[in-house]
């Protein structure tokens, strides 16, 4: 029976001394054909095994090699080795699963985070993956956890749709019909999607706020968790083709509202981490700390990981319009010595070195945008008072950029379809959205947090890519 081990984490915070337990883990080092390092993913600690002299065959002690599954029953005893309390001594020990030394690609050595990726299958037994992805769980539970508590309804929104919520045109299709030019055609040439499975022209979804919207209107409070994809071909360090999202909407709420609540949810997540997952950051400052000491002086960050999360819990996030952020930006020595790569004047779209200075140089903490010109934004963002702009927020976060996209949503019929005529979203297929405002409509707002952003200003992970477990991205679609 496997169930009666003990996991590694529980082990080592527990008072099992003088108790003889059952421990099962891969093996990260083997010193002197006496100690093993044995690790089962329940923490970065791991644990010592103590195997005495003569209790093994030369055999099995050749088959402990770094990457093996070992079974060990032992005494849990008091260590004299620096760095643990407590050890195991082993009575026996068992080869689950062998691992070819010479082959395996994890030695017990430093590897560099691009080499990793390419053995993605692999990494979860790093130090570092292990943390990261421990706290990507722990963030995980924790929003399912603050909406819980505020009585809000888990909606599972599709996946597969027939709309493009951001009308951006960067969707993903998801076709059934052939791709070899023998599909049928309408009179005019174009595909007939009539043929297809669906019947219509089918993507996978770029957001789930449409059908959040219509939960809203009943529930009052609704949240989505799920996978979003975009076909967008942007190669950074915080794009992906598929990452995950989590869209709150609420009835009876004005974009200040949403504002609160969303400052309210990611500090909620950073205290969640901090209360939950000590070890693993620190474990992650550590490095941060380390990887930053081969930048020159002024790359480096002003604060540590850890730092950086108090400091964002006990401020209050910068509250700022877009036209005072333009300003900001064209008052700058940075622009006046011509440091900005892409133009700065108002109804520019923000590019991410203009966030970056907001952020990092100016104000120095997370920055809460609004009033962005509707030029720039989603058809179903509210129109402000001064036909111009309208009730948009960003937030963006150091490090980062854009790690919130919300606004109040337009709820006044009229205003909504002359919006969609200017942006040519044809209103025909939209009429279920439609009858929202037809039927009982009322202010309400939400907005989208990136969830693998998140988990990046939480780590201080630099790459989005080391931050989900198999990242898809432009041209590349392992495992
Ligand atoms: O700003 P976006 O496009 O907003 C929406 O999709 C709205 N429907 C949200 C809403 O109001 N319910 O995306 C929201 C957030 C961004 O702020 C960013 O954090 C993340 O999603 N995001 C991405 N993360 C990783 N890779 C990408 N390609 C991303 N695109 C957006
Ligand atoms: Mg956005």
């Amino acid at each position: 029976m496997f169930n009666q081990r003990i996991k590694i984490k529980s082990l080592l915070s527990g008072e099992a001394k003088g108790q003889e337990v059952i421990v099962m883990g891969w093996v990260r080092t083997f010193r002197n054909n006496q100690f093993i390092a044995l690790n089962d993913g329940s923490t970065n600690n791991n644990l010592q095994v103590v195997v005495e002299l003569g209790l093994l065959d030369d055999a099995i002690l050749k088959r402990i090699t770094t990457g093996a599954s070992l079974k060990i029953k032992g005494i849990v005893v008091a260590s004299l080795g620096k760095g643990q309390s407590i050890e195991v001594k082993a009575n026996s020990i068992e080869i689950l699963g062998d691992s070819d030394a010479e082959k395996y690609p994890l030695q017990p050595k430093k590897h560099s985070l691009e080499f990793l990726r390419e053995i993605a299958h692999l990494r979860f037994r790093t130090n570092t993956f292990g943390s990261v992805f421990r706290i990507r769980h722990s963030l995980a539970f924790a929003v399912h956890q603050f909406f819980n508590d505020k009585g809000f309804v888990y909606l599972h929104t599709p996946i597969i749709t027939s709309s493009d919520a951001e009308g951006a045109g960067e969707m993903f299709r998801v076709t059934t019909l052939p791709i070899d030019g023998t599909a049928k055609k309408n009179e005019d040439g174009s595909i007939n999607f009539k043929e297809d499975f669906f019947g219509k022209s089918t993507n996978l979804t770029v957001s789930g706020q449409l059908e959040g919207e219509l939960g809203a209107m009943a529930f009052s409070d609704i949240y989505t968790f799920g996978p979003t994809f975009r076909a967008e071909n942007s190669n950074t360090t915080r794009h992906l083709a598929e990452f995950w999202m989590i869209e709150p909407e609420m009835a009876f709420h004005d974009i200040e509202d949403n504002m609160n609540l969303a400052e309210e949810f990611i500090k909620y997540l950073i205290q969640y981490v901090m209360d939950h997952n000590k070890d693993d950051i620190e474990f992650l400052s550590q490095r941060l700390a380390e990887e930053e000491k081969q930048l020159p002086q002024d790359k480096r960050s002003e604060l540590g990981l850890i730092e950086k999360l108090e400091f964002v819990l006990k401020n209050s996030f910068e509250r700022i319009t877009y036209t005072e952020a333009i300003n900001i930006l064209l008052e700058s020595n940075h622009y006046k010595k011509k440091k900005f790569q892409y133009e700065v004047k108002w109804g520019i779209d923000l590019q991410s070195e203009h966030e970056r200075y907001l952020v990092e140089k100016h104000f120095k903490k997370p920055v809460i945008v609004t009033g962005y010109p509707a030029a720039i934004k989603a058809f179903y963002m509210r129109m402000n008072d001064d036909g111009k702009t309208v009730a948009a927020m960003d937030i963006l976060a150091p490090g980062i950029g854009e790690i919130v996209g919300g606004s109040q949503r337009e709820e006044r019929l009229e205003k909504l379809e002359e919006r969609m005529k200017d942006m040519h979203i044809p209103s025909e297929e939209m009429s279920w959205y439609l009858d929202t405002r037809r039927f009982g409509s009322i202010p309400h707002a939400g907005f989208g947090l990136g969830f693998e952003r998140m988990v990046q200003f939480v780590t201080g992970m630099t790459n989005i890519r080391d931050v989900i477990a198999f990242a898809r991205t432009p041209k590349n679609c392992e495992f």
